[in-house]
């Protein structure tokens, strides 16, 4: 018989995360923006600080005491985001700016190594556009095209599609594990067996899911995994990007200058083995320590009893949003993050996000920067509250309760 997740301490948790204890107009603050971005533990804020208070000197180069406390303490995160995600080794992991720069990384060297004319990219109708814009820029310099599997109804991949999409000139698939704006978790598995039995490289786009699903490299198959740090409670302007060691050690580099060369002169230059390779330039130290200590706090916590929570958010949220007359939700798969996606009829969007903040309840309105997608639902921008580990039932009926007195406010 399967064990029965232990509930977690959500009033512990939350009390973790300054930002969380705050009013806003005078009402407490609930955050329902966290597919945008999370709000940051104490353990993540102290890692920072701590970090410029005691240990602050550029990595890598110096040989004095402070370079080689940070240099460890950055080659140590490192080692901790490859244990997070399930690599063989640290090497595997390189530090970017979050998912978008690991997506331009990845189709400008791909494009350059790997992509010839009349190859395939296969992406999905319900990727970011940071999975999109980086291959059509990628596919433009060479000739190459992109399809895309579709979506259903429902908001999941249509898989069978997909299988028949994928051919001898594909060469990357590129796809989103949990979609930010429907919150479908995809059988990402799947689609990384799909590019493997076809010879093609798989890419996931993790930069929802790191906060939400247990990521295993290995079990997914995936070749590159791109990860965001704010979006798992670490600090904004910072990513890190798996790749498998023999396609890493492939691919050419991507920005040139310090750090990632063996060596330079005039005649030419010789370039560093991965991970140094992709990572010209001072890194963002701090973003990396603070990261890593996110992926700690994360895997503090008992993953199948934050699964249960959300999942119990998410079918409390979405019955209860069902009930307001007009609701039109988005994303309804039985597989999905607590992220409700949703338009009231009569009602444009924008007006009801600041209606809800006057109650202390911060959503967000938009294209979610999955504009395709938007075509494909028939809208062009729609109110999206998102949940996380901190959210409780009792914020899920102030959302609902506002929401009920916007939609008398704005529709008389
Ligand atoms: C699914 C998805 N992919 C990519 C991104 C971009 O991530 P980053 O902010 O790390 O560049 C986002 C951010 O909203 C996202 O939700």
């Amino acid at each position: 018989m399967p064990s029965t997740p232990t509930a977690l301490d959500i009033a512990s948790i939350r009390g973790q995360f300054p930002a969380l204890d705050q009013q806003v107009h005078g009402k407490p603050l609930v955050y329902l923006d966290n597919a945008a971005t999370t709000q940051k533990p104490q353990c993540v804020i102290d890692a920072v600080v701590n970090f410029y208070t005691s240990s602050n000197a550029n990595v890598h180069r110096g040989l004095h005491e402070l370079s080689a406390r940070a240099t460890k303490a950055y080659e140590a995160a490192r080692a901790q985001i490859a244990s997070f995600v399930n690599a063989d080794a640290a090497a595997e992991i390189i530090f970017t700016s979050g998912v978008t720069d690991s997506l331009n990384l990845l189709a400008s060297t791909l494009g350059a190594s790997t992509l010839a004319e009349g190859d395939r990219v296969l992406l999905t109708h319900m990727e970011h556009h940071s999975n999109i814009v980086p291959w059509q820029m990628a596919c433009e310099r060479v000739g190459a095209h992109i399809d895309v599997i579709p979506v259903t109804d429902i908001g999941e991949l249509d898989l069978q599609a997909a299988a028949d999409l994928v051919g001898p000139q594909t060469k990357v698939v590129s796809c989103v594990w949990v979609s930010n704006a429907l919150g479908t978790v995809n059988d990402i598995a799947a689609v990384c067996r799909l590019a493997a039995n076809a010879g093609a490289i798989s890419i996931v786009d993790a930069a929802q899911a790191g906060a939400h699903v247990p990521i295993d490299v290995q079990e997914i198959g995936c070749d590159f995994l791109a990860l965001s740090g704010h979006k798992m409670y670490g600090p904004t302007g910072i990513g890190a990007l798996f790749g498998k060691r023999e396609r890493l050690e492939a691919l050419p580099p991507y920005k040139g200058g310090g750090e990632m060369i063996q060596s330079v002169s005039f005649a030419g230059t010789t370039y560093a083995a991965p991970p140094a390779r992709f990572e010209a330039g001072t890194p963002n130290i701090a973003g990396a320590i603070g990261m890593a200590e996110a992926a700690r706090f994360l895997a503090s916590l008992d993953r199948d009893a934050i699964h249960a929570h959300e999942a119990a958010l998410n079918q409390i949220a979405t019955e209860s949003i069902l009930q307001i007359e007009g609701v039109q939700l988005f994303g309804r798969s039985a597989n999905k993050v607590p992220i409700l996606t949703f338009n009231i009829d009569g009602i444009h969007p924008y007006d009801l996000a600041p209606v809800l903040d006057h109650y202390g309840v911060a959503i967000r309105t938009g294209h979610h920067c999955t504009q395709p997608l938007m075509d494909r639902l028939g809208i062009s921008a729609a109110a999206r509250a998102s949940f996380t580990i901190y959210n409780t039932r009792e914020e899920v009926d102030v959302f609902i309760h506002a929401l009920t007195r916007a939609r008398q406010l704005l529709l008389g």
